[in-house]
């Protein structure tokens, strides 16, 4: 598994460690303010250890890092270069910016819902439509190591795991409750399991799906360089705004850059990217945010010739389709990139 999943995967798994001594794992409720209890009593446990938590996008006291505040390279306290790549690709802790208002108003800035799926497919009984898109290509997905980006509670993560037959499948999402809420659903299906052992032996669903916390937008774009090819199929769903908006064009383009680098050769990018006219009313969330918006050259209409570029190296794209049968916003075309 790539380095920086493993580290954020073991932070997360002792976060958990510390979250549940301190009985605060069930803590979670619809509105989030126990949310964000947990969150900082975490953070104050174990604060060189935690990855990236909702609320803000980088850490004051990272080395060689974009200060997600004011858009610029914070002073490093070590050399970056003498860092082991480990080192480099450990997330710091998010201490809580400005004042309770400020934080609340802050708290969705990645498009951390966390009833995203309730009102994406209202009236649905959670039946998301682009699952029937997947469904009509399952060729894509069987027996594939996929990794969906931005997973959030994981609802897609684990219908792609059940109904795809994927070999296995990583959420990530930057939201440490949304990651939470996710592995706690997954336990519950493994308990569910009239033969658990058995899909554990043959590493069938649920035991297919992982979780892991991080920020997919790494600290420094020199960290390209120990990437390596690790799946078939990578899902990027909804996500390019908010990576756009929180880390500008520079943030998603290496995101770009990454997806491309963690493919194998033959694997497929599948790319449900918002349109710019969606950008507009989060502008003001914060003044990163705002920073980034106002500064954009790169727009949704540059992504295919972006990623098709020599920068990047697809080698083709098609349409796979439009979700139809969805709420009106939620019409995105749904690409495919094929890596040669
Ligand atoms: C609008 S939701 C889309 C959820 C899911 N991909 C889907 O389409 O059903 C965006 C998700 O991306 C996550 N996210 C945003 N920026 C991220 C980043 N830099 N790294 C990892 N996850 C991120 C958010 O926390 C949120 O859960």
């Amino acid at each position: 598994m790539d380095i920086s999943l493993e580290v954020t995967q073991r932070n997360h798994f002792e976060a958990q460690k510390i979250a549940k001594k301190k009985k605060l794992t069930n803590d979670i409720d619809d509105n989030g303010s126990e949310i964000k209890k947990s969150k900082l009593q975490i953070e104050q446990s174990a604060p060189e250890k935690n990855a990236v938590t909702a609320g803000s996008g980088c850490s004051k006291t990272l080395t060689n890092v974009r200060d997600c505040e004011a858009g610029t390279k914070v002073k490093p306290t070590k050399p970056f270069a003498h860092q082991s790549p480990k080192k480099r690709l450990q997330l710091n802790t998010v201490s809580p910016s400005g004042s309770p208002q400020k934080q609340a108003k802050e708290k969705f800035i990645y498009g951390n819902y966390n009833q995203y799926y309730g009102y994406r497919n209202k009236g649905r009984e959670c039946r998301d439509i682009r699952l029937e898109m997947f469904m009509s290509r399952s060729e894509l997905f069987q027996d594939k190591r996929v990794i969906d980006i931005g997973c959030n509670s994981g609802l897609i993560t684990m219908e792609v795991a059940k109904r795809l037959a994927v070999k296995s499948i990583v959420g990530l999402d930057i939201d440490r409750a949304l990651i939470s809420q996710a592995n706690k659903t997954l336990v519950r299906q493994k308990k569910a399991l009239p033969l658990e052992n058995e899909a554990r032996r043959l590493h069938k669903f649920p035991y297919n799906v992982s979780f892991v916390h991080g920020n997919y937008v790494l600290r420094d774009d020199v960290l390209l360089e120990i990437e390596h090819e690790q799946f078939d199929v990578i899902l990027c769903l909804s996500i390019t705004k908010w990576i756009h908006l929180n880390f500008g064009d520079a943030g998603l383009k290496q995101a770009f850059r990454r997806m491309y680098l963690q493919l194998r050769s033959g694997g497929k990018l599948v790319l449900e990217a918002q349109p710019y006219d969606n950008y507009g009313r989060r502008k003001k969330m914060n003044d990163t945010i705002n920073a980034h918006y106002k500064a954009m050259t790169f727009f949704p209409k540059h992504f295919t010739d972006y990623l098709l570029s020599a920068e990047v190296g697809f080698e083709g794209v098609e349409l796979m389709g439009v979700p139809e049968n969805c709420e009106e916003g939620f019409k995105r075309p749904i690409q495919l990139f094929h890596k040669k």
